[in-house]
């Protein structure tokens, strides 16, 4: 099992198939010139089973895929299909643009559930915010997957002036819907101008949801990065990601592959290990795995601390967004 010096275990894997994607979206790609990462540079298929596999060997038992955005990758239904055949919860983080193209693979790989990232419920913010015109596709896919019996999230970055008038439109979609929407603090991140009066707090949300809604919170789970609320009667949730004024890091069992094979133990980690130049020369790469685990930071890559008011963006060494893989 991979435990840290602050006894956390290391279950959960996340791994970015590619730092590409089809909408743009300011908060996570940085706004000079970004240059995708070139194809051979990426971990192959065969690469990202292998590392995944080494993963379940040592104590992994969930994967989740994120990107970029990963159906964009050519392989994407491989990788999957050959991710499914491990002993873990496999899922994905997507964009909702190409479910529909996924949605029969998605069930036979046994992928239950989705976490859809969705910002908006206006047409025209969709995009002002994505630059991209693709806000029908994404709601009629969301639908989609209802309709065959997914369980679907739907991670709604709330920025100050942008977006937070709309959470109690959020709320009202989950009167009828399953829909379990997640509002997530807006962080900081490489190129992504981010400055602190524009993060919506949890406590703010919820401040909003209470001027028309009563609800109750829910039990949350060790892991979970949200803390969990439903208004009674209503078919859906909602939930709060409190990264930047409550971090959760004290139950954190979260580690990340990178689409071009670095390891990160942490989304705010500085450093990064190079797991698949390690695998491609034939180094041991579960050693490597297990000294980047041993140097995990307590909080937040050791980067910031929760007074996130104060925090200057720019000291913050990080990739952007896009790289990581969220
Ligand atoms: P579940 O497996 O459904 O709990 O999803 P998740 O929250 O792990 O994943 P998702 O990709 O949907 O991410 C939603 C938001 O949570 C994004 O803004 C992520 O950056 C953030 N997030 C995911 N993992 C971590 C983490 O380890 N630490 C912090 N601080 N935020 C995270
Ligand atoms: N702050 C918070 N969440 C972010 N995401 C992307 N950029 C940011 C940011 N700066 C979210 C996406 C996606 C998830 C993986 O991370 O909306 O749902
Ligand atoms: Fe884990 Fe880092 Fe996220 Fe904290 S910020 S929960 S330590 S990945």
């Amino acid at each position: 099992m991979l435990i840290d010096q602050y006894n956390r275990v290391h279950n959960y894997l996340r791994i970015s198939l590619t730092d590409n994607c089809n909408l743009r979206c300011f908060y996570c790609m940085p706004e000079e010139d970004y240059e995708f990462t070139k194809q051979a540079s990426l971990m192959q298929a065969d690469e990202i089973e292998s590392l995944a596999k080494t993963f379940v060997r040592l104590g992994v038992n969930k994967i989740r895929l994120t990107g970029g955005e990963p159906l964009v990758r050519k392989d994407a239904a491989d990788i999957i299909l050959r991710l499914s055949k491990l002993p873990v919860k496999l899922t994905l983080t997507t964009n909702g643009t190409r479910l529909h193209e996924f949605v029969d693979l998605l069930e036979e790989a046994g992928v239950r559930s989705l976490n859809v990232s969705l910002d908006t419920l206006q047409a025209a913010t969709f995009q002002h915010l994505t630059r991209r015109d693709q806000f029908q596709k994404v709601m009629d896919n969301i639908q989609l997957l209802i309709n065959r019996n997914f369980h679907v999230k739907v991670n709604v970055v709330v920025m100050k002036g942008l977006n937070d008038g709309e959470i109690n439109d959020f709320i009202a979609w989950t009167k009828d819907t399953p829909v379990h929407v997640r509002f997530i603090e807006f962080m900081p991140f490489s190129g992504n101008q981010w400055t602190s009066n524009q993060v919506f707090t949890w406590q703010q949300i919820l401040q909003v949801v209470e001027q028309q809604y009563s609800f109750l919170p829910l039990k949350n789970e060790e892991h979970d990065t949200a803390k969990g609320y439903i208004v009674p009667g209503h078919t859906g949730t909602f939930s709060v990601i409190s990264t930047m004024s409550a971090p959760f890091c004290s139950s954190c069992n979260r580690m990340r592959l990178t689409a071009d094979g670095k390891m990160k133990n942490c989304l705010f980690a500085e450093k990064e290990m190079d797991l698949l130049a390690a695998l491609r020369s034939g180094e041991d790469v579960t050693e490597l795995i297990k000294q980047n685990i041993a140097a995990k930071a307590k909080e937040l890559g050791g980067q910031f601390t929760a007074d996130f008011e104060h925090i200057n963006a720019e000291t913050i060494h990080n990739r952007s967004m896009i790289g990581i893989g969220g």
